[in-house]
């Protein structure tokens, strides 16, 4: 198994239910290790820049305007196939259709207000680190 990086975000319907604890506790019982982190707030030019693969679809600026609408916390995990590792512990984008036991399932309230994100790709996940987080900044 290859040991890998991958960007985690607790978003802003989670820190403002304040359960960004019990998030990070699933994430380490799946065994990810939260080498990074930091709480902040983005920015319209943050949000936009962050997910512009998705600027063509129709949910683009909901979910520009709800990512920028409280605090987040971003988190680079590491482990064991960590990135496949955190999608399986996160469950499906829309939690009607996560799998019990999955972190969007326990606390996702809709399919934009889905509690958390995590990189798809090891391209992606390098990416999505390098946005947040210099090379200082990691502790493994
Ligand atoms: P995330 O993993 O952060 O990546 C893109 C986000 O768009 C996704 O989680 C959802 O929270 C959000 N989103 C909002 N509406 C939709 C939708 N209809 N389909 C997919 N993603 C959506």
């Amino acid at each position: 198994m290859a040991v890998e990086r991958t960007l985690s975000i607790i978003k802003p319907d989670a820190t403002r239910r304040n359960i960004t604890g019990a998030i990070t506790a699933q994430l380490e019982e799946a065994g990810l290790r939260v080498v990074a982190q930091k709480r902040l707030r983005i920015d319209r030019a943050q949000a936009e820049q962050f997910y512009a693969v998705h600027r063509d679809r129709a949910f683009f600026d909901d979910l520009c305007d709800f990512m920028t609408s409280g605090p987040i916390v971003v988190q680079v995990l590491e482990g064991d196939n960590a990135i496949s590792r955190n999608r399986d512990v996160m469950g499906a984008t829309n939690p009607a259709n996560a799998k019990e036991g999955t972190i969007r399932k326990e606390f996702g309230e809709s399919v934009e207000a889905n509690s958390v994100h995590g990189s798809d790709a090891p391209e992606t996940a390098a990416a999505e680190i390098a946005f947040f987080f210099s090379g200082t900044d990691i502790v493994g």
